[in-house]
């Protein structure tokens, strides 16, 4: 069949229009993966108790001619940030994320944890988050992170199971926030908390937190 002229028209302008999408959703998607990244202020490598390190030895056909020997170092950083403005609903990145042992955000703005960064943490053991903005709390995952520090923010609310996914928690500090009434299975999941300081808040009602075991810091 030929075709007509109309519909060669359109093929034609078909194409164009594809091209153009196809060139502004690269654009919009490089500048998205941008905005995404998270730029710590300081670099802090390796306090040397977080060095891992293994060695393999070539035992092999080469052993007689020249015993090799092969260090591995795994680096593990701490990571610093300040006056960033972070929204809890975004996708963050930061670089070398599933190294990052120590994560600081201080002198911030933010609406809520960014918690859809705290999925590419995965070797994170101390969260500390000061001097921020931060209101309320959502569930955190972290199941490395055995130390989180939430001290001087305006903290008023935590969801009851803020910390359920934590289970190497050993010490949280929430003082000098705004927090009132502490209801709920906290701590429940927390079977290794020592140290729980909630000193300088607005506590007046602490129900159903059983299992106070631990030091409790009021
Ligand atoms: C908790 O944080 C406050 C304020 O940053 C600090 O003064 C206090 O010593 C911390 N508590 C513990 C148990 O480390
Ligand atoms: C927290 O308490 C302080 C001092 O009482 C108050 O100025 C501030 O507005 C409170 N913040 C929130 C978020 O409730």
């Amino acid at each position: 069949m030929k075709k007509t002229k109309s519909s060669f028209v359109m093929e034609k302008l078909f194409l164009w229009i594809s091209i153009c999408v196809l060139f502004f959703a690269t654009k919009t998607t490089g500048q998205d993966i941008q905005n995404k990244n998270i730029h710590c202020d300081k670099w802090d490598s390796i306090a040397e108790e977080h060095i891992e390190y293994s060695q393999h030895n070539d035992y092999d056909y080469y052993y007689r001619r020249h015993t090799t020997t092969r260090k591995t170092y795994t680096y593990t950083y701490e990571c610093t940030v300040r006056n960033y403005e972070i929204a809890s609903d975004r996708d963050y990145y930061i670089d070398k994320s599933d190294k990052i042992y120590k994560l600081t955000i201080e002198d911030s703005s933010m609406n809520g944890l960014p918690v859809k960064l705290f999925k590419h943490l995965t070797n994170l053991q101390t969260l500390i988050v000061k001097k921020t903005s931060l209101q309320h709390v959502d569930e955190i995952k972290l199941p490395k992170v055995t130390q989180i520090d939430l001290s001087e923010n305006e903290i008023v609310s935590l969801h009851e199971n803020t910390f359920a996914e934590c289970s190497k928690l050993s010490e949280i500090n929430l003082s000098n926030n705004n927090i009132s009434i502490l209801q709920g299975p906290f701590f429940d999941s927390n079977q290794e908390i020592k140290i729980l300081d909630l000193s300088y808040n607005k506590i007046t009602n602490i129900r159903n937190i059983h299992s106070m075991t631990f030091m409790l810091n009021l």
